[in-house]
């Protein structure tokens, strides 16, 4: 008790906790607690086993191989991590002015012109902090746009039926029209489906490319002329930049509007929501709707610009996830003039993937992949009764990360695997091992399979009751007393 009043005077004078004098006042004699409350009492080494025992139960990319796709779990070089503690940015403070700011508003304003260039378009804002985020920051844009023009009946906005499922949730949001676009036996976007559905209504294509099914879209200039000429315009859904990064250019295919995943482009994984960083790129015609403030130079000075009236606003608080920006600059510059490289390698792992798995398990699209794939467990359903979960979570026993399964929604029994460019061939060879052997076991031991994970020290969960019934508070039951 001694302690928690010490910590708290401590936490007091850091200006972090309320006067308990004060509060005391406040709270009915009712409510008031009338015995000390009954906290677990541990010695400090029992207590730094416990969490460093727990520490030791998640997985993380430094643990093992994450196979995530749609996420791209790419490792983070440490040298990141030695460039965003220089204290220069380190210590800055959100509210330090333009003048003490000099070197990080220099970060962003180079950060931006980078992805001019690596997007092929004009301008950019830095501000949203997640591709989802910077899916709705361009489809205000476009909507800004529109009502200028004084075209507000547009509100449909075509997706393939493959789209991430951020895509029509920022559609949503922004107050348009989710319209569903087929996709074609090659895996491509159905363009007689498309052109069909294109009307004076239609807002904006948001295209995915490389395509949630990792493959690359065949007819994409036609897409973009066939909408543009419909008086629509082009989003370019960037989080597989990754891909195609120094390659091809969204600008140079006809898209107007592009996100940018930092996070999944430029290092930094994101499990478990973030940090991470989506900034968007436009056309010159988009450039006045953009939030503000923008990172401009003035001479040889940065400033944030905050002149656009016709800006849709901010999206979010100080300049941006300014600790990614950083990691995402130092990483393209070590990478330099090789920055294609990375996603040569990405996309040939993949591949190389694809090939090996092929042999016992679907995969739907007779194609090269690019920087992932979507393999499918459908045989092994119709034949053993073994499902796409059902390896995820035997591979969890092999020591692997499950890929993300049942998504997109087109491929049945979808297992979607994206090795990165990071990982060694010996890695990728004892990740195929194992999703071979579970391939045998499916037919010798099916019930290993059912009851997966056998190693971990969670069992397989009810996910559907976890989803609908979180408990995310102490359980108070644990302890009686200390109600
Ligand atoms: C294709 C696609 N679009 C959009 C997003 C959304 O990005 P974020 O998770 O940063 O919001 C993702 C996420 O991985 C994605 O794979």
């Amino acid at each position: 008790m001694r302690l928690v009043y010490e910590k708290s005077r401590a936490g007091r004078r850091a200006g972090r906790l309320p006067n308990p004098d004060v509060e005391r006042v406040d709270v009915p004699a009712a409510l008031r607690r009338q015995a000390p409350a009954r906290l677990p009492e541990l010695a400090e080494p029992d207590l730094v086993r416990h969490f460093t025992e727990l520490s030791t139960r998640n997985f993380g990319i430094d643990t093992g191989f994450y196979p995530l796709g749609s996420c791209t779990m790419k490792h983070n070089p440490r040298a990141n991590e030695r460039v965003v503690n220089l204290p220069g940015f380190r210590d800055l403070h959100p509210y330090q002015e333009e003048d003490g700011s000099q070197g990080a508003l220099e970060v962003m304003w180079r950060l931006q012109e980078i992805l001019k260039e690596v997007t092929g378009l004009h301008e950019v804002t830095l501000q949203p902090a997640a591709g989802s985020q910077g899916e709705l920051t361009g489809l205000l844009l476009i909507k800004a746009l529109l009502d200028a023009a004084g075209e507000r009946q547009r509100v449909e906005v075509l997706a393939p039926d493959t789209a991430h499922g951020t895509n029509p949730a920022s559609v949503t949001m922004a107050g348009l029209e989710l319209v569903d676009v087929k996709t074609d036996e090659r895996g491509n976007v159905d363009v007689a489906d498309l052109e069909s559905k294109l009307s004076d209504r239609t807002a904006a294509l948001m295209l995915t490319n490389p395509s949630t099914l990792g493959l690359f879209e065949e007819g994409i200039t036609e897409l973009t002329e066939a909408v543009h000429s419909a008086g629509g315009y082009c989003y370019y859904d960037g989080a597989n930049l990754n891909a195609v990064c120094g390659i091809s250019r969204p600008g140079d295919m006809g898209f107007d509007v592009v996100h940018i995943n930092l996070h999944k482009t430029f290092s930094q994984p994101h499990g478990g929501g973030g940090p991470g960083g989506g900034p968007v790129a436009v056309r010159d015609e988009l450039a006045p709707y953009l939030p503000v403030p923008v990172v401009a130079r003035a001479g040889d000075r940065f400033v944030f610009d905050a002149d656009r009236p016709a800006s849709i606003g901010r999206v979010r608080g100080f300049g941006g996830p300014f600790g990614v920006f950083v990691r995402s600059y130092a990483f393209i510059r070590r990478y330099g003039p090789a920055l294609r490289e990375m996603s040569e390698v990405a996309v040939l792992n993949a591949n190389y993937l694809m090939a090996r798995l092929r042999e016992a398990y679907d995969v739907p699209y007779e194609r090269a992949c690019m920087h992932e794939f979507v393999a499918s467990a459908r045989t092994l359903k119709k034949e053993q009764g073994i499902t796409a979960l059902d390896v995820a979570k035997r591979l969890m026993d092999y020591g692997f990360h499950p890929p993300t399964v049942y998504f997109p929604l087109v491929v049945p029994e979808a297992l979607m695997i994206e090795p990165t460019e990071t990982e060694a061939k010996e890695t990728l060879d004892e990740f195929v091992d194992a999703m071979l052997a579970i391939a045998e076991e499916a037919k010798s031991s099916p019930d290993l399979l059912r009851a997966a994970p056998n190693s971990r020290p969670v069992r397989r969960l009810d996910e559907v009751r976890a989803t609908k019934h979180p408990v995310l508070r102490y359980r108070f039951d644990d302890h009686p007393s200390s109600e």
